[in-house]
């Protein structure tokens, strides 16, 4: 798959911009948001901040480790890492923009110096082998096709006895998905993939895995108080997904949701560690 579509798909330039009005509209500046206030917008996967809780409090994170966020996005996963754990985060992205304009939202809320994004595939990564402590993957791999070259290169840069944790979309069941969906316009830049195919690539890599969990239920209780929210008010919150998502964003929700729903998709977590 051509990483320069995949980046092309989540690129709108002006995305600085419009966090920043988003920001004011909440009646702060740059030096006053929080990490939580932005979650609504730099958490990109489903459930957002809870979900990124429930996955990294699985991985056993600890102030001393040094961990890894494969498919960064806008870091706003990292810079919850570094907030609740203490740890130092490194996230590396495909997509330009988001690494730059992550940047940036880590210099807004002090946290400069204990979060590094860079702009990179996931496929090979310009890290030294067991350079990291953990590592985990929020919603990244339904543009990666090739699962097993994926998690050999997270098992390449992980230390023995390290744990992935990983929360993607997988197919769950039949049917064909209906384009666009969040991730890709069209199925040229979507590898969304069985449960099963992540587990054989995880073990195929030499991972254990430890945890499993299908998220269909909390997707669905999730998307639910999101519309229920959305009934009578006058309009998107001043930071929300349809920042990154674009005028398409209804469609991309509603399209996920009915394949959630019907039970050919669900967010999943698997949780792996590598051999002591
Ligand atoms: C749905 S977003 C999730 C971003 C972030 N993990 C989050 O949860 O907020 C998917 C991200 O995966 C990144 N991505 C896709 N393929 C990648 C690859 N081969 N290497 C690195 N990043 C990739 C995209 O650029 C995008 O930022």
């Amino acid at each position: 798959m051509p990483e320069e579509d995949v980046s092309a798909h989540y690129t709108s330039a002006g995305l600085l911009a419009a966090i920043r009005d988003g920001v004011a509209r909440l009646s702060k500046t740059p030096a006053t948001v929080t990490v939580d206030e932005l979650a609504p917008v730099d958490e990109f996967h489903i459930g957002g901040r809870r979900a990124t809780e429930h996955v990294l409090g699985q991985l056993g994170l600890t102030p001393d480790q040094h961990v890894l966020d494969v498919g960064c996005g806008l870091g706003g996963s990292a810079r919850f890492a570094t907030t609740r754990f203490g740890c130092h985060v490194t996230g590396i992205d495909l997509t330009e923009e988001f690494v730059a304009t992550g940047q940036v939202l880590c210099d807004w809320v002090g946290l400069g110096d204990r979060v590094a994004l860079r702009q990179g595939s996931a496929l090979s990564m310009p890290f030294d082998a067991e350079s990291f402590d953990g590592a985990y993957m929020l919603h990244v791999g339904m543009n990666i096709a090739d699962k097993r070259e994926l998690c050999a290169e997270v098992h390449r840069v992980l230390r023995p006895g390290a744990c992935f944790g990983i929360y993607d979309v997988m197919r769950t069941g039949e049917g064909d998905l209906t384009y666009p969906v969040p991730w890709a316009a069209t199925p040229a830049t979507s590898a969304v993939a069985a449960v099963d195919d992540y587990r054989l690539a995880l073990r195929a890599a030499e991972f254990t895995i430890t945890a499993e969990r299908n998220r269909r239920d909390f997707a669905l209780e999730f998307f639910a108080t999101l519309k229920a929210r959305t009934v009578g008010s006058s309009g998107p919150p001043p930071l929300g997904l349809h920042i990154l998502m674009g005028d398409t964003t209804p469609g991309k929700i509603a399209n996920m949701v009915g394949s959630i729903a019907s039970g050919t998709l669900a967010p999943v977590e698997l949780v792996a560690r590598k051999a002591p």
